[in-house]
């Protein structure tokens, strides 16, 4: 159920509101009249579900320093009668700060037969939390259509502060709903904090939950299936020479591009002559040369070159995936300096979508779903979906933002997930 209230701010309109409210998101909010900000506060205040999403939000977690919010969100939940553990997970950088993730569930029911997650984590950097009053609507605007910004706001604090509240309404509703909460560190970096818990006690074999509700940035829409990711590397080396005699050395770089233009090719060559797979549901396999490293002047033949190769992988996994860049490189080159270095990845990820009244799509970008292990039973396959609030095209951007309504319609989706499994 929506309810759009229209907030008049006639009452104001004394203090030159409407270019006020026009603000553009990147605008200086220091523009704005207390009284305007007053109102765009009270919007929030009034909401348990926007005040706690403030708050996170409000908190810097950048990957390795998740401590602080990981303490409030801890605290909330157990003011709310859950019981509470702190999952340690190591940190990744030369940071001593503890950080954990963090498991939530009813009285004893340690194992409950449904668990939502998401990460309290964001990317760099910080930004500070603003309301911005939607552009370009005068003086009367949607409630839904506030807008909230900063860092995390979408990604994915949109997601753990829905998922909060929809546990809550729905243990208000049904007290007996056995439903857990997992809110993990270092999604960003390299899912350390899902990669703790999937080896840990609370992810046993066969599987204690039917049902896993992954949150992240996906506008509402229930997510079919994301790409998986592989990474390698592409060396050559060849011998330093004055550029006027090139004879005298071997350069790298020389050798390099004939590899490298035929590997930005590889997903249009048809999968069965050689090229990058492809699936139904995720399209074609990508990839993108990021990164070429080499040489050291315009009048030196250079030595060595280096480039990073990114994959996003449609179809197969990262060990098949191998084999068909190493077939690639080895059909183009027989080059002996030529060498590929590869990286771990994850293999596509696929969801279920069987619950009614989403919108399905696709997305590109991976998610702590590749982390996590999943035991199925012989006879029960554990149910995977992957919702939430907010559009991954601005989630790691300046303009990270989100609406009063997005958020509050996930808390809506998130309890349909949840008694659909229930
Ligand atoms: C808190 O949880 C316990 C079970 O662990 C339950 O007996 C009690 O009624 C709950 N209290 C509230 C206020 O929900
Ligand atoms: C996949 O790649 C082929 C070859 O480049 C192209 O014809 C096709 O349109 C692509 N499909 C999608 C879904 O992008
Ligand atoms: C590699 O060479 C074989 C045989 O010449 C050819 O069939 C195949 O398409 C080539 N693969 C690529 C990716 O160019
Ligand atoms: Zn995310």
């Amino acid at each position: 159920m929506k309810i759009y209230l229209i907030f008049s701010l006639a009452s104001l309109a004394r203090v030159a509101l409407p270019s006020v409210l026009q603000q553009p998101l990147s605008g200086e909010l220091s523009a704005e009249t207390d009284s305007t900000k007053t109102s765009l506060d009270r919007i929030i205040v009034s909401s348990p579900l926007l005040s706690f999403h403030r708050d996170i939000v409000r908190i810097s977690s950048i990957s390795d320093h998740e401590r602080n919010v990981g303490e409030f969100v801890l605290d909330f939940l157990s003011a709310h009668n859950f019981t509470v553990e702190k999952q340690i997970v190591q940190s990744e950088s030369e940071s001593q700060d503890e950080r954990f993730n963090i498991y939530a569930y009813i009285g004893e029911n340690r194992h409950p037969d449904i668990l939502l997650t998401s990460h309290i984590d964001t990317v760099p950097p910080f930004i500070p939390y603003s309301l911005h009053a939607p552009a370009g609507k005068g003086s009367k605007f949607h409630r839904a259509d506030l807008l909230i910004a900063g860092r995390g706001t979408v990604d994915a604090k949109g997601s753990v502060a829905a998922i909060v509240f929809a546990a809550l309404e729905t243990l208000n509703e049904a007290p007996d709903a056995s439903i857990g909460l997992l809110f993990d560190v270092g999604e960003e970096n390299s899912g350390a904090g899902m990669k703790h818990f999937s080896d840990s006690d609370l992810n046993p074999s066969p599987a204690s939950f039917h049902t896993i509700i992954f949150g992240e940035p996906t506008e509402l829409s229930l997510v079919a299936g994301h790409k998986g990711t592989f990474g390698f590397k592409v060396i050559a080396e060849g011998k330093a020479a004055h550029s006027g005699y090139p004879w005298l050395g071997k350069s790298a770089i020389s050798s390099i591009l004939p590899v490298l233009s035929l590997l930005d090719t590889l997903e249009d060559v048809p999968p069965e002559q050689g090229g990058l797979l492809r699936s139904d549901v995720l399209g074609n396999s990508t990839l993108n040369i990021g990164v070429v490293n080499g040489g050291v002047a315009g009048n030196v033949v250079p030595a060595h070159v280096e480039a990073s190769v990114k994959v996003r992988l449609a179809a197969g996994n990262p060990s098949n995936t191998e084999d068909i860049v190493k077939k690639a490189v080895k059909n183009f080159t027989t080059d002996s300096g030529v060498s590929v270095v590869f990286e771990r990845g994850s293999s596509p990820q696929l969801f279920d979508t069987d619950v009614g009244g989403f919108n399905v799509i696709t997305v590109n970008y991976g998610t702590d779903a590749a982390s996590l292990k999943i035991h199925d039973r012989e006879d029960r396959k554990v149910r995977r979906y992957l919702y939430g609030p907010g559009s991954i095209h601005v989630a790691h951007g300046d303009d990270e933002a989100i609406t009063v309504g997005e958020l509050e319609e996930a808390v809506q989706g998130y309890k349909r997930l949840i008694s659909a499994a229930l």
